[in-house]
């Protein structure tokens, strides 16, 4: 039994490390590379080659106002992605912070 328990404590460990890989880091600023990888890459651009690069992104945001960018309107009131999961709160959160920090090509 011992034996068993330790095997599924370390498999338990493993798959939580494995899902922090994939996670949005909020409050350690959010980059573009972040966002491009963990969302846009995974849940945007198969329908929006446009939003694939971060010039393309850029039509769709305000520098420093997620409020007064579409992208941020279109996430945050569950309008996209469509035929896929809602994006997380984090994920969210994490598109908002790096708009209002400038969204800086980082
Ligand atoms: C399955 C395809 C699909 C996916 C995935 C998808 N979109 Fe869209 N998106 C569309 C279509 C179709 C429209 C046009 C909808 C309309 O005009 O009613 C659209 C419209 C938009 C618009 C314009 C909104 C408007 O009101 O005109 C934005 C901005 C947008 N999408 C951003 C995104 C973002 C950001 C993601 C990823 C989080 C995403 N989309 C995921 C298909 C998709």
């Amino acid at each position: 039994m011992t034996a068993v328990r330790l095997i599924l404590v370390l498999w338990a460990g493993l798959a939580t490390s494995a899902c922090g890989v994939r996670e949005l880091k909020i409050g350690i600023e959010p980059t573009y590379s972040d966002i491009n990888r963990i969302v846009l890459q995974s849940k945007c651009i198969h329908c929006h080659t446009s939003l694939a690069t971060y010039s393309g992104l850029l039509q769709i945001v305000t520098p420093g106002s997620a409020r007064e960018s579409e992208l941020y309107e279109v996430i945050a009131e569950g309008e996209m992605p469509i035929q896929t999961a809602p994006l997380s709160g984090k994920e969210v959160a994490a598109i908002r912070e790096w708009i209002n920090n400038g969204a800086l090509n980082n």
